[in-house]
């Protein structure tokens, strides 16, 4: 740092003593060229070469103090000691902007700053405050090295720095905003084929995956929220009411990260009060499987606490057809109807039961242990997709006595299982849960081929074991099931449909008395895969009967 010093000098005194050194060193004009002259011996006998330096003295230049400037000095002089040092000095006074080049022993003081710069090899300007004008001065210790002036080297650096970032900067920005744009691109088409209903596969689910956790077969703990900013979320109607809690169609709010991500405005919450908390965690824990994602199970967004309600919710998806027991209440289904019902019902449970994803991972299955219809939704495109896993089981080693032990006996009485009725369902083999839950299924498929018309005469909608009162205890179902082995009517009329017949048979044998007699839900959705052909069979075969009545008459004619 060029520093105020101890000189009380003035500027003119110290200029003019300058200029009779140069001129005495002009006198002899072959001092420029002669190295040798450039010597000088010191009393220690060390040789010391003197500097060339710029030597101008006060000139005007056109050098406006920014960057780098070349003074307009023609005039290079051996320093006359050899302890000298080249120096600019750039001065701005109003219009009047100057350079003086000089020599200078930087022992001395100069304008009675101390040159502390001068062992640079460049000429490097700084700025002096208080001189009475723009100021500034630097001294280098290389020949001629006053020459080339460089203003706020700091400047310099900073835009050297800028320079070389400004593309890597560019292409961070273009490589963000590619991957922003590609993973919207992604969503956008995620989200329209599970619009327009297509199967998720494996390749979408990885994008969901992806969008949760890294760790795709693990519990994706990124689905309970875990922010204390809860989601904006306007609950709406109530559209279900259950055992442990309240179904409202509720609205998502725009902006929050939810909406964006995974498309959706309308929402679900299930509301479970405080004392509710168990069958919350539970279905909570069973949601944040990632591998239970399916397009036949009800798609899970996130789970919260509301403390200032005293509440916990999930929110889902909203299916704005409801649940299954109601649609059918209110629909005669199409033969075409049926099998995505049925077959959409089949793959869901199947889904659930299985212990490989759709890709082929490893899973844990799950026992939903209250499949009804009442806990099927159904989708806009007809097909159905399980829901209220409150109940549900994981079927994997970490499964406690305690637990095995309280399920004995869980779900609606009306759908239980004969083995379940009597508390006999055999603890030691997980295979039994899975084997409960297809005699139930059973029920809902002999549900919806009741209000289909290709049975021909479609009754109003009853569930099975319609007999019995609204919510038959677990005695009255004992009574049907287990003393009468009893089941639902399955009436003539009904196998006249060949597929019909199918689904028919396949119920059969999902009721069956004996669990481990029972066909395994993957067993009933592969023989839908086959039906939906058998149909189409059956239909030729339905045509091919017309066929010879309509030569019949129009060979009458
Ligand atoms: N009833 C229960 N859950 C529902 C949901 N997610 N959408 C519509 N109705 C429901």
């Amino acid at each position: 740092m060029l520093q105020d010093s101890l000189s009380h000098m003035s500027m003119t005194e110290e200029k003019q003593k300058k200029k009779k050194k140069r001129k005495k060193k002009l006198s002899n004009p072959s001092q420029d060229f002669l190295f040798h002259e450039k010597r000088t011996y010191h009393a220690s006998g060390l040789m010391k070469i003197r500097r060339l330096c710029k030597f101008c003295d006060v000139q005007a230049t056109s050098c406006t103090g920014k960057g780098w400037c070349k003074v307009d000095c023609e005039i290079t002089s051996i320093c006359p000691h050899a302890d000298d040092v080249c120096v600019s000095i750039w001065r701005r006074k109003d219009d009047n902007i100057t350079f003086d080049t000089v020599c200078h022993n930087p022992a001395q003081t100069l304008y009675g700053l101390v040159l502390d710069d001068y062992n640079n090899s460049k000429c490097e300007m700084k700025e002096i405050k208080g001189m009475g004008s723009d100021f500034f001065i630097c001294s280098c210790s290389e020949d001629e090295c006053n020459e080339n002036i460089l203003f706020n080297p700091n400047s310099h650096v900073v835009a050297v720095i800028l320079v070389s970032l400004v593309p890597l900067l560019v292409m961070a920005v273009i490589v963000i905003t590619s991957f922003y744009f590609y993973r919207v691109y992604r969503q956008r088409q995620a989200h329209s084929r599970r619009k327009k209903g297509a199967p998720l596969d494996c390749e979408s689910r990885a994008i969901i995956t992806d969008d949760e956790g890294s760790d795709s077969s693990s519990t994706h703990a990124n689905n309970l929220n875990h922010n204390t900013e809860l989601l904006p979320i306007e609950l709406d109607v109530l559209v279900g009411k259950g055992r442990f809690a309240e179904v409202y169609k509720a609205k998502l709010k725009q902006g929050s990260s939810v909406s964006e991500e995974q498309g959706f405005e309308t929402v679900a919450v299930k509301i479970f009060s405080y004392e509710e908390y168990a069958s919350w965690k539970n279905e909570k824990d069973i949601f944040s499987d990632a591998d239970l994602r399916h397009d036949n199970v009800l798609h899970f967004l996130t789970a919260e606490e509301r403390k200032l309600q005293r509440q916990y919710w999930l929110i889902t998806a909203f299916q704005p057809q409801g649940n299954l027991q109601e649609y059918l209440s209110h629909h005669v289904i199409s033969w075409h109807d049926l099998w995505l019902l049925g077959w959409s019902l089949a793959q869901g449970v199947a889904h659930l039961h299985s212990d490989r994803t759709l890709c082929g991972r490893q899973k844990v299955a799950i026992a939903h242990r209250d499949i009804k219809s009442s806990n099927i939704l159904v989708k806009s495109n007809l097909t159905c997709c399980l829901c209220d896993f409150g109940l549900a089981l994981r079927l994997d080693s970490s499964l406690s006595v305690d637990e095995l032990a309280n399920s004995g006996q869980v779900g609606t009485a009306r759908y239980m299982a004969p083995e379940v009725l009597e508390s006999r369902i055999n603890l030691e083999n997980i295979e039994s849960f899975k084997q409960a839950d297809v005699y139930s299924m059973a029920l809902v498929l002999w549900e919806i081929i009741s209000r289909c018309s290709a049975i021909g005469e479609v009754k109003e909608y009853e569930p099975p074991f319609g007999n019995l009162r609204e919510n038959p205890c677990v005695e009255s179902m004992k009574d049907s099931v287990l003393r009468d082995r009893g089941r639902p009517e399955i009436p003539n009329s009904w196998i006249n449909h060949t597929g019909i017949q199918m689904v028919c048979s396949s119920i059969e044998e999902c009721w069956d008395h004996d669990p481990e007699a029972r066909v395994t839900a993957q067993c009933v959705a592969e023989r839908f895969d086959c039906m939906e052909y058998l149909d189409k069979l059956s239909e030729r075969s339905d045509s091919e009967e017309k066929i010879p009545e309509e030569i019949f008459v129009v060979d009458e004619k």
